[in-house]
């Protein structure tokens, strides 16, 4: 079979998380969301104690822990020096903290690397995150930006998370803020990249009009 690269960006919330995964399932392709190493390495900033906003020692402790990086679509682990942290990298004080983190530059430079060599690596991937078509595969197959309303996606997040919706849509439209004015790789939708609406869409549709567009493209 040959090559295939998928691209998927978009803004917390849109359900880049579940169609992802459930479009690798189907591919038989590997499966990586880039925003659970940002929020393990979150996590590791966090145990260290160090100062979010010290750039230096934040990326120091980014560039010494040992980060396992799973991309099993059916169990995409991640482990920080052997400790798994797939539940701990959801809760609320990652997602308070993964923001800051994100915008070191230097942090981005350690995981786009590791993000590139894994798509390189792979056959068939699915990758997701804020920067995939526009800096980490550029020269993706196929490029999806997928987006919802700000109402529907703090509906999905805080249904997920048994959280209050007012509580959610505060924190997404922070993070979404944040990540689209950083300095470094902001949240953008690449110019060749498909948009898809997913407002009014279930995960079925939004994942059979992706295969749809694969196809087209051969
Ligand atoms: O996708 P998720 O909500 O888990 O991402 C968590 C955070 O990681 C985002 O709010 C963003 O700050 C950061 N991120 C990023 N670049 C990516 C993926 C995530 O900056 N490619």
């Amino acid at each position: 079979s040959s090559r295939c690269v998928v691209a998927v960006d978009g803004p917390s919330g849109s359900g880049k998380s579940t169609v992802s995964r459930r479009l690798a399932t189907g591919l038989g392709a590997r499966y990586l969301d880039t925003g659970a190493m940002y929020r393990a390495v979150t996590w590791a900033v966090l145990r260290s104690g160090v100062d979010l906003h010290d750039a230096a020692a934040v990326a120091k402790v980014a560039a010494e822990i040992d980060l396992a990086v799973g991309t099993d679509p059916a169990a995409p682990t991640f482990d920080v020096d052997g400790t798994c942290v797939d539940v701990a990298i959801r809760g609320n004080e990652v997602t308070g903290a993964v923001s800051a983190v994100a915008a070191v530059a230097e942090v981005r430079r350690l995981l786009v690397d590791r993000q590139r060599a894994l798509v390189e690596a792979a056959d068939r991937i699915v990758i997701e995150g804020r920067d995939i078509g526009t800096v980490v595969a550029p020269d993706a197959d196929l490029k999806v930006y997928l987006t919802a309303s700000a109402a529907e996606r703090a509906r999905r997040r805080s249904a997920e998370n048994a959280a209050d919706v007012a509580a959610t849509a505060a924190d997404l439209a922070r993070r979404d803020q944040h990540d689209t004015t950083r300095a470094v790789d902001p949240l953008a939708q690449a110019s060749d990249a498909v948009e898809l609406d997913s407002t009014a869409l279930g995960i079925d549709e939004v994942v059979a009009t992706i295969r749809e567009q694969l196809l087209a493209r051969g």
